[in-house]
């Protein structure tokens, strides 16, 4: 364990402040000295003057070797894994067939082989954070953003990963390029790592880093131009104050219970409600309504997930000149809206024609998400795919 006396990167917001009582020795966090803050409002990435940080474990990514390969490129050893990419046998067809190849703790392995330990706190306690995340015309779309989001992250559940950015943004290209993935999605995973029976994340050395390389289609391709039914859930997200919904962690049992009810009533996705009622997102995706021309999406406040592709649409707005607000909404103002869309990493951008037994519109794609989807579309197939 670490005590760090302030934070290093300073840009950006922080998902969680972590602070122990400054001055406190980081002997006596073997007890009880870390102490989290939920908070409902951005904070500064810094924990603030005089705050120091408790890194739980690893050495807060740096001790990652990175090795060069043949061809130049960089290859990372896992500080916890124990060998380099084997990359070079998959370009060489000695392991194909077992596709994905999967980068596990800075190895590179068949899907069959992938594997992580049955005392991994990811499997036991849904202890870890993830990133879904497209690569689109062979680029890793807005990597910078997903990189500064799961740092963001892992801080927040003082979690240290044990590769450096660019190091994982490496890993996520080697995942591609072993795959022959022009598009496709990623899935980033760092765990707590394998440790001891017992939550103490103290008792997890290492983090564990899992990059996925695949394809994902989360919806029917159909459904993208017809638009999809959805239903309000009735479990409400878990408020802030228990599990902030902006940390993207392993634990999604919330939004699967409710994607549950979803499947219970023949659909495929459900919008959660907090507890004061209003809209905040759907189990996967971000939600925006459109009336009266104007774009609006709950803000950050009443409890969702930042998403990446919400904020992309946001630009888009503005590129295109269509207003856009946050606005806290009841369901009731959404079932009444001209239009309602949902955005994510997976699902992109989707129309939703029916709430409940409410149509929504005039029950197809509206032409405010047509023309926000078909923007996204060029952007995504164009030879500028932004990896900011
Ligand atoms: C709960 C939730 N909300 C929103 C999103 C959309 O986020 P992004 O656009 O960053 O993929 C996701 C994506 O995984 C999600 O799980």
């Amino acid at each position: 364990m670490r005590v760090k006396g302030s934070s290093k990167r300073g840009s950006g917001r922080s998902v969680g402040t972590i602070k122990v009582k400054s001055g406190s020795p980081a002997k006596a966090a073997g007890k009880s000295a870390i102490k989290a803050k939920a908070t409902t409002k951005p904070l500064a990435r810094s924990a603030g003057k005089g705050a120091a940080r408790v890194i739980v474990n690893g050495s807060n990514g740096h001790g990652a070797h990175t090795a060069m390969s043949a061809n130049g490129s960089a290859r990372v050893k896992h500080p916890g894994g124990v060998e380099h990419s084997t990359l070079h046998l998959f370009k060489s067809g000695e392991m194909l067939g077992g596709k994905p190849i999967i980068y596990v703790n800075g190895r590179m392995l068949p899907k069959k082989d992938a594997m992580v330990s049955v005392y991994d706190h990811g499997l036991l306690y849904g202890d870890g954070v993830f990133e879904g995340i497209r690569v689109y015309n062979g680029k890793i779309f807005k990597c910078g953003q997903h990189m500064e989001r799961l740092w963001r992250c892992a801080e927040a559940i003082r979690m240290s990963i044990p590769v450096s950015r660019d190091e994982m943004v490496q890993i996520m290209r080697d995942c591609i390029e072993a795959n022959n993935l022009r598009d496709g999605y990623i899935r980033l995973v760092v765990s707590r790592g394998a440790g001891t029976l017992g939550l103490d994340p103290r008792k997890c050395p290492v983090a564990g880093v899992i990059c996925i390389a695949d394809q994902i289609q989360l919806y029917p391709k159909e459904l993208y131009e017809a638009g999809m039914k959805i239903i309000v859930a009735k479990r409400p997200r878990t408020p802030i104050e228990c599990l902030d919904p902006r940390i993207k962690s392993l634990n999604y049992l919330n939004n699967i219970l409710a994607k549950v009810e979803a499947i219970d009533a023949g659909c495929h996705e459900a919008i959660m409600l907090n507890l004061e009622g209003n809209v905040c997102e759907c189990t996967g995706d971000n939600i925006f309504i459109i009336r009266n021309g104007k774009v609006c999406t709950p803000p950050t406040e009443s409890g969702i997930l930042e998403g990446i592709t919400r904020r992309f649409v946001m630009d888009l707005c503005r590129e295109m000149e269509i207003p856009c607000e946050f606005r806290n909404m009841k369901p009731e103002e959404v079932k009444s809206a001209d239009e309602v869309f949902l955005t994510g990493s997976a699902a992109e951008i989707i129309a939703v024609t029916q709430i409940d037994d409410i149509r929504v519109g005039t029950g197809g794609e509206g032409p405010v998400t047509r023309k926000l989807r078909e923007a996204f579309r060029r952007v995504v197939t164009s030879d500028a795919v932004p990896e900011d």
